[in-house]
């Protein structure tokens, strides 16, 4: 049997790692501990380091990984913004699971946002204490009304078929036009001008960052409503709150937030939260916020173990995998 070190673990996570590890031959040590460069020590002496979303793989974690001798790292999400590839270059090999579910996270952002257009959250707050008033609740009809999905690959690409299953119109920008996907492609400031609603699913690469600010913000529509189920750092919250504040967007719904690392997945209610930005979008009736769940359905997190754990497998055995993250 190998073993691999889990970090950042949650009782969900071991429920589908546990089901399938046997079949690949592994053995799992499970930490609740993130990884960062203190903890890169507990990897020692196993064959692969398993890491989430909000691990820290900075340079000076892969020099700590290297150093306890772990030469592949697992990520167990699709995106890689968190990681050095500069630093992981020659010494560590990394895979991730780029295609797990995109109906899970395209399945949310309509959660998201029908939760947040027609106010259920609240109904089912004021139906259980017997207020059976509807004021306040007035939303809007999807259809016919104008989504524009920043990023068409997977997730994008799912959205728009949802979207159209509305009876929505469905524009979209993305430097790499998919001419299977049938959709008017647009550029992003024309996206901005036009969408009645607006979809981030593009990663969050040093183009992307910030790509929601100050500029972009006022260009969207005066009821416009944006997404985010990709990375928080696409948007600049500062810059969003503050344009709530004005009420020169309609709301916002979002899966992810830029200083998420330190609190989403955690339980704080008990704590005074001392992000501002956070707090001030969390109390205000126009913004929903998850924490970085659009991906948690089953159907996912199986695809995610297997997947995961047939990395693993395959950098043991020296076999090719189109999962590597190669590093620049
Ligand atoms: P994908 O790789 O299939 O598609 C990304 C698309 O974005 C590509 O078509 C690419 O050309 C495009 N793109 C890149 N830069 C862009 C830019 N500046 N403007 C517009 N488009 C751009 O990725 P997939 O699977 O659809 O995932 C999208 C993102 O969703 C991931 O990068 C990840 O950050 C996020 N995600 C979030 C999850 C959650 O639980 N909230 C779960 C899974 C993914």
């Amino acid at each position: 049997m190998q073993s691999l070190c889990f970090y950042d673990t949650k009782p969900y996570d071991r429920i589908y790692f546990d089901r399938f590890k046997s079949a690949y031959g592994f053995e799992i040590d499970y930490f609740e501990t993130k990884l960062n460069p203190k903890t890169a020590v507990l990897a020692k002496g196993r064959s692969a380091a398993i890491a989430f979303v909000n691990d820290d793989l900075s340079a000076k974690t892969i020099n700590a990984l290297s150093e306890s001798g772990i030469r592949c790292v697992a990520l167990r999400c699709a995106g890689f913004n968190n990681v050095d590839l500069e630093a992981a270059k020659g010494r560590i090999r990394l895979y991730r699971v780029p295609d797990y579910s995109p109906y899970a996270v395209a399945e949310h952002s309509i959660a998201m946002l029908l939760t947040l257009n027609r106010k259920t959250h609240k109904a089912y707050l004021r139906t259980r204490d017997f207020n059976f008033s509807l004021n306040g609740f007035v939303g809007f009809d999807l259809h016919g009304k104008t989504m524009g999905i920043i990023g068409t690959g997977k997730i994008g690409l799912t959205l728009a078929g949802i979207c159209r299953g509305f009876g929505m119109e469905v524009i979209a920008c993305d430097p790499v036009r998919n001419p299977k996907a049938k959709l008017e492609y647009v550029d992003l400031e024309t996206l901005l001008r036009r969408s009645d609603i607006i979809s981030l699913n593009c990663p969050l690469t040093k183009e992307s960052h910030h790509m929601i600010c100050k500029k972009t913000l006022d260009l969207m529509k005066p009821n416009a409503i944006i997404i985010n189920t990709s990375r928080g750092a696409l948007i600049d919250s500062e810059a969003l709150l503050d344009a709530l504040m004005k009420e020169k967007i309609g709301g916002a719904c979002l899966d992810v937030y830029e200083e998420e690392t330190d609190l989403f997945y955690e339980d704080y209610s008990n704590h005074i939260v001392k992000d501002n930005i956070l707090t001030r979008l969390i109390s205000l009736p126009n913004v929903l916020v998850t924490s970085h769940q659009a991906f948690l359905t089953h159907d996912a997190l199986s695809a995610i173990s297997q997947t995961t754990l047939q990395n693993i497998s395959d950098f043991l055995a020296g076999r090719a995998n189109p999962n590597e993250i190669l590093c620049r």
